[in-house]
């Protein structure tokens, strides 16, 4: 707790499902978000339809396991929601939004 407390306001832990802490979050005021909890289809659509309101113009949607192999859902989550993403190292997605 420590470490969070020495950061507050800027990082706060929120200890709840991602899309019930969604609704913690004031739309337009995040920077960057990074999805990589539940990597099922519905998982990753429903986390990418509830956080990317929470990102300011210009912000930055991203996650984790764009990997067919191993997470198809995943992969056909962002391939229909996030256009325009680009791949980076280690099976990272990201847009700008
Ligand atoms: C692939 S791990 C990644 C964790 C972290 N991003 C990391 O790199 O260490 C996914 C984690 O998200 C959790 N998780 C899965 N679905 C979740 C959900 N809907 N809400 C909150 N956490 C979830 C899992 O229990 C697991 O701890």
């Amino acid at each position: 707790m420590t470490v969070f407390a020495q950061f507050s306001p800027r990082l706060r832990l929120i200890e709840k499902p991602t899309v019930d802490a969604a609704a913690d979050i004031e739309d337009g005021s995040l920077d960057l978000v990074f999805i990589d909890a539940n990597h099922t289809y519905e998982g990753c659509r429903d986390d990418i339809l509830a956080w990317r309101p929470k990102l300011r113009a210009g912000g930055w949607l991203t996650g984790h396991d764009y990997f067919p192999e191993a997470f198809p859902g995943v992969v056909k989550a962002v391939d229909e929601l996030v256009p325009g993403f680009k791949l980076e190292g280690d099976y990272v997605w990201m847009a700008q939004i």
